[in-house]
């Protein structure tokens, strides 16, 4: 068993974008309540008083979209003040980076994953729809927002990409010529049938093996480095001064290296992405006023589950009967968006 030892910290659980991927325009989603999220205070008791202390020191912040959450950058001082903290970072779509990325860089946050999953601003707006729409294009603004956390200092800065058949694959040897002249990390993700069956067709997915072959085929593949936590498998064209990464859950289980757990916006604490078993309600606790002993007692507990569940017999990163705890199996799909579990 790994050591368990990186949260990923929802903030908010809606998003300013509606990726096909994720949480299609349309879909009858339903949000929480402000009164149900954490508070900045609230979540900060967690993290501290009670993550921290039975053996948390590597977070993420994702959201839905993180950076909707109008204290955000409060969020990441304190967090990046703590002693404890080893790692910071965060998954935004970056839409709102062009204003916040310095406050953010001010704030301690020095690392950053954004979402790009095309280079083409007709094909990025179909695939993250019709919301946010500004004068400027949408792709422009989360273009510029890159150069601004690029030029502010975030180091690494990574780029994720969903690879989605007949949508952007195409585009995959652009999106990693990226690396070439820039020191950004470029990483394609298989893309997973949670959020929408209807996109996750007969080739919902394509393997990273082929994507690697494609590119060794132009540019030559060598093994790469890159500072990060997650289960992304690193390359590098020779030369370039980024790296390419390969999350690739659908054609090769990670669970076995599984390090992580999830705090959700509204407080719920879950052992893993997919599988709804051992999840626990700290906010509810917190707020009848459970001792912090009993708070990390319950945190002691789900880690003490997630260690139980034999991943090593999955032949994929889906887990057969994922999400069956809560009877939110849909014919074999997910119910949860990942924008509701944070990616
Ligand atoms: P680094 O610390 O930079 O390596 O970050 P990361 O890769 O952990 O974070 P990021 O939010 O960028 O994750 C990228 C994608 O990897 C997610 O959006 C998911 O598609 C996938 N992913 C991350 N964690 C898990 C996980 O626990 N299980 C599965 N199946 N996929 C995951
Ligand atoms: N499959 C794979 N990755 C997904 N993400 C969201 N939905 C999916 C999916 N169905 C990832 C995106 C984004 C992060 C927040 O979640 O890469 O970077
Ligand atoms: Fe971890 Fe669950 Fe994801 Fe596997 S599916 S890597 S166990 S969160």
């Amino acid at each position: 068993m790994n050591q368990v030892d990186y949260l990923r910290v929802s903030l908010v659980d809606r998003c300013n974008f509606r990726c096909q991927y994720c949480m299609p325009e349309g879909d009858d989603l339903k949000f929480l309540q402000q009164a149900d999220i954490l508070s900045a205070d609230e979540l900060l008791t967690l993290i501290r008083e009670v993550m921290i202390p039975v053996g948390f020191t590597r977070f993420r912040l994702t959201g839905g979209e993180p950076l909707l959450r109008p204290d955000v950058v409060e969020i990441v001082r304190s967090i990046a003040h703590l002693p404890q903290v080893q790692d910071l970072s965060m998954t935004t779509n970056g839409f709102l980076l062009p204003r916040l990325a310095q406050p953010l860089y001010n704030a301690g946050l020095r690392r950053i994953n954004i979402s790009l999953d095309s280079l083409v601003p007709d094909t990025f707006e179909k695939i993250t729809g019709s919301r946010a729409q500004t004068a400027r294009s949408r792709w422009q603004q989360v273009w510029d927002g890159i150069q601004t956390a690029h030029e502010v200092g975030f180091n690494p800065l990574k780029l994720n990409v969903v690879v989605i058949p007949g949508v952007n694959e195409q585009e995959v040897p652009d999106l990693a010529a990226l690396t070439l002249e820039r020191q950004w990390h470029v990483r394609f993700i298989e893309f997973m049938p949670i959020g929408n069956a209807d996109l996750f067709g007969e080739r919902g997915w394509v393997p990273s093996e082929e994507l690697r072959q494609q590119i060794r085929d132009r540019w030559g593949l060598e093994e790469g480095q890159v500072l990060g936590n997650g289960p992304a498998d690193v390359f590098r064209i020779p030369g370039a001064k980024g790296t390419l990464g390969f999350i690739s859950q659908m054609s090769e289980c990670f669970c076995d290296r599984c390090n992580r757990m999830r705090l959700s916006a509204d407080g719920w604490l879950r052992p893993c992405l997919l599988n709804e078993a051992g999840q626990v309600d700290l906010k509810r606790s917190l707020r009848a006023g459970a001792s912090t002993q009993e708070l990390q007692a319950m945190v002691r507990v789900a880690l003490g589950q997630k260690a139980e569940i034999n991943y090593s017999e999955r032949d994929s990163g889906i887990p057969e009967g994922a999400g069956e705890a809560n009877g939110q199996v849909n014919q074999g799909r997910y119910s949860r968006t990942m924008s509701q579990i944070g990616g």
